[in-house]
């Protein structure tokens, strides 16, 4: 921990295999954070079940995620990198906090509605309580950011209503977080339906690349890719929102500008422009897989960035938690 440093606090769910998309929206961030912030990141495993999972897979996909951060560069010595369910202060203030919420705020959550309609044969109250747990991981740790994507937005507002009215009923307990929104580097659309986000549940896989896709797939995920009318290799995300896309993950994976990645593919076909992306990202993946892999293989690391995690990320829970549980006025031995 370095001193003077505002703490930063950030989780992901260990659900969905994460995209080339995810990959520039959030795990680059999340290593560029740790320089310059005092760093929590979980895996959040208490919200995943809140749609029902796979235990099995569960387990899996979390050790896979886990791998995966430190292969893309996130250093459990720099950051506290833990997981969720190790850490039993989330689900005790969690609780605690549940009596500072009105189920009416919970009901008109835009995300748990729309969950409502996609799970309607489980609408279970976790569901509806997702945002009460997240707000108890990120006031856990006294945290002063954290950054969010747009569809977040709601739940860090309803984190800092909670924490302020809190407050203002005991004295000043939390700290109220501000929200960190990330200068919006290139986002990276659909491969086959360029106007919409690459997601990571889409309909159709072929239109997103997963990090875990073998160089064989990226590279036909790529040809494949939708192109637009016209033979030119532009920047105009309007009027060519195909091959925009692709300039911006060519860009984004080499390193050269959209504007060095336009003159390179000047008089080429769409062809070999797709070839070239799909090269250029294959490229760039088989490091960080064959990494994740390696990791994956030795169990007693990845262990103990697991236990050295939840210690450290306990010790800071603790801390919090005592001090509510003090002001709400439970007996203490
Ligand atoms: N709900 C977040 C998501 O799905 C994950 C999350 C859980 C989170 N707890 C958090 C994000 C705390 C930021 C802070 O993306």
């Amino acid at each position: 921990m370095k001193d003077g440093q505002k703490t930063l606090y950030s989780a992901v769910q260990p659900t969905n295999n994460l995209t080339i998309g995810n990959y520039i929206g959030a795990i680059k961030n999340w290593v560029n954070l740790q320089n310059d912030y005092n760093c929590y990141f979980a895996i959040a495993n208490m919200h995943a079940i809140t749609v029902r999972q796979n235990p099995a897979e569960l387990r899996n996909k979390t050790l896979s995620l886990l791998a995966l951060y430190i292969a893309c560069g996130v250093n459990p010595e720099k950051c506290v990198l833990y997981l969720q369910s190790h850490v039993p202060q989330h689900a005790e203030l969690s609780w605690v906090l549940n009596t500072f919420t009105y189920v009416g705020e919970m009901e008109r959550m835009t995300q748990y509605k729309d969950k409502c309609a996609r799970n309607a044969d489980n609408i279970n109250m976790g569901l509806m309580d997702y945002p009460v747990l997240m707000a108890a991981d990120i006031l856990l740790y006294q945290s002063d950011v954290v950054p969010v994507g747009l569809d977040q937005r709601q739940h860090l507002e309803i984190t800092r209503d909670i924490a302020n009215r809190f407050n203002n009923i005991y004295s000043p307990t939390f700290t109220v977080p501000e929200g960190l929104y990330m200068k919006v580097g290139a986002k990276i659309n659909d491969l086959l339906y360029p106007d919409k986000k690459m997601s990571k549940s889409a309909e159709n896989p072929n239109g997103s690349v997963f990090m875990s896709d073998d160089r064989d797939t990226v590279i036909r995920k790529f040809k494949r890719a939708v192109t637009d009318s016209g033979s030119e290799i532009i920047y105009d995300p309007v009027n060519k929102p195909g091959v925009s896309n692709l300039l911006s993950v060519y860009s984004v994976f080499t390193g050269k500008t959209v504007e060095q990645a336009q003159s390179e593919f000047a008089g080429k076909g769409y062809g070999d422009f797709k070839t070239a992306v799909g090269e250029a990202v294959a490229d760039k993946l088989a490091p960080l897989q064959a990494e994740q892999a390696k990791l994956l293989a030795d169990k007693d690391y990845l262990n103990k960035v697991l236990v050295s995690g939840a210690e450290r990320a306990s010790k800071t829970a603790l801390r919090t938690l005592n001090k509510v549980y003090k002001k709400i006025g439970f007996y203490q031995i």
